[in-house]
C-alpha cells in the first residue's frame, strides 16, 4: 500500500525486490541510467522527496540536502558511508542508513579471492593461455607465492576483517591484526595476534585492508609504509582506494619494493584506463565488485528499502548510522 504523499528517488537499479518494497510503500522513482545521475539531474530529482536510496557514487552533502527540504532519510546502499555528510545529515534531522552484516562473507570470500588471485599470479596464467604461449609444461613457469602457512595481516578488524581471519584459519595461516579496537575473543577464538601498525607492516606476507575511509585513515598506506613491507609483500584493498596512496603503491610495485597487489578499489574510480597501475603485471585491479555476489546485492536491496522504509515510518530502522536522529524527532 503506497503510503500517500510519500517521495522516494533511487539513484540507480538495484535488485527487484528492494525495489518492489519501494514502490509498494511510496510514490518511488528510479535512475535507472547504467551510470549515476548526473549532479543536476539528482539536485532537481530530490526537491521534493522524503527518502533517497543512495549508492556509493552519489556525493549527498550539504548541498543536496539543501535542495531537498523534505529529505527525511539517506538509505546507503552500501556498508561505508563516506559519500554521506553524516555530521550535516544529523544537523538536518536526516536519518542516515547502511547495509552492514549482509555483505561481510561475501566481501571476505572476495578479499582472499584477490589474494590468492594474485599471490598466484591466475590473470598472467590466464592471459598466457590465451595468446597461445603455453607449448608445454614448464618447472619456471608462473611461480608465485604459497597461502598456506604464510603470515597474513589485517588491517581493520571489523566484521569483514574477522571474516578474513576466519577463512586465513583453513589456510593455515597466522594471523596478525591493527585495530584500535582490541578483540580478545577473536584473538582466543582464531588464534590472531594484534600488533602495532609497523609490526603489522614489516612481518606480513599479505596485507590486507578493512578499514573505513575516514580522515585518519586517508593514505593510511604511502611511501613510508611500503618501505617497511617485505619485498615479497601483497597488499589486497577491498574497503576505499584512497586508505592507500596509489602513486606510491605504483612506485613500490615497479621498483620492486613489493610483490603484488590486488585492488578492488581505486583512487578515484573509476581508475583511469591508462594509469600505469593497469601496465603492471602485478597488480590486479577489478571494479568494486567484492560484494557483488546475486545474493549479497539482492540481501542489500532489501535491508536498505527497509531502513528507508521503517525511517519514513518514524520507526527506528534496522541500520541507522546517526540514531541520535530519531530520538531528537
Ligand atoms: C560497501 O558496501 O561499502 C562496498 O564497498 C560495496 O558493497
Amino acid at each position: 500500500m503506497v503510503a500517500l504523499g510519500l517521495k522516494v528517488y533511487v539513484t540507480r537499479l538495484i535488485p527487484k525486490p528492494g525495489l518492489d518494497l519501494l514502490c509498494s510503500f511510496a510514490d518511488t522513482r528510479i535512475w535507472e541510467g547504467e551510470l549515476p545521475p548526473p549532479r543536476e539531474v539528482l539536485l532537481q530529482q530530490v526537491k521534493e522527496v522524503d527518502g533517497i536510496l543512495s549508492l556509493l557514487t552519489d556525493t549527498i552533502d550539504t548541498e543536496l540536502m539543501d535542495a531537498a527540504p523534505n529529505l527525511r532519510v539517506v538509505s546507503n546502499y552500501a556498508i561505508g558511508y563516506d559519500n554521506i555528510d553524516v555530521q550535516a545529515a544529523t544537523e538536518r534531522g536526516i536519518m542516515v542508513c547502511h547495509t552492514p552484516g549482509v555483505l561481510t562473507d561475501t566481501t571476505a570470500d572476495f578479499a582472499f579471492t584477490l589474494l590468492a588471485c594474485v599471490a598466484r599470479r591466475v590473470m598472467e596464467a590466464v592471459r598466457y593461455v590465451r595468446e597461445g604461449r603455453w607449448k608445454t609444461w614448464g618447472p619456471m613457469l608462473c611461480l608465485g607465492y604459497d597461502l598456506y602457512g604464510s603470515t597474513l595481516g589485517l588491517i581493520g578488524l571489523g566484521r569483514i576483517g574477522g571474516a578474513v581471519a576466519k577463512r586465513a584459519t583453513g589456510f593455515e595461516m597466522r594471523t596478525l591484526y591493527f585495530d584500535v579496537n582490541r578483540q580478545p575473543s577473536l584473538e582466543e577464538e582464531l588464534g590472531l595476534t594484534c600488533v602495532d601498525l609497523d609490526t603489522l607492516l614489516r612481518e606480513s606476507d599479505f596485507i590486507s585492508l578493512h578499514t573505513a575511509l575516514t580522515s585518519e585513515t586517508y593514505h593510511m598506506i604511502g611511501a613510508e609504509q611500503f618501505k617497511m613491507m617485505k619485498n615479497t609483500a601483497i597488499l589486497i584493498n577491498t574497503s576505499r582506494g584512497q586508505v592507500v596512496d596509489q602513486e606510491a603503491l605504483y612506485e613500490a610495485l615497479a621498483s620492486g619494493e613489493i610483490a603484488g597487489a590486488g585492488l578492488d578499489v581505486t583512487d578515484p574510480e573509476p581508475i583511469d584506463a591508462d594509469d600505469p597501475l593497469l601496465k603492471l603485471d602485478n597488480c590486479v585491479v577489478v571494479p568494486h565488485i567484492a560484494s557483488a555476489s546475486i545474493a549479497t546485492r539482492t540481501l542489500m536491496a532489501t535491508m536498505a528499502a527497509e531502513n528507508l522504509i521503517a525511517a519514513l515510518q518514524g520507526r527506528m530502522p534496522r541500520n541507522p548510522v546517526n540514531p541520535q536522529v530519531l530520538d531528537k524527532r
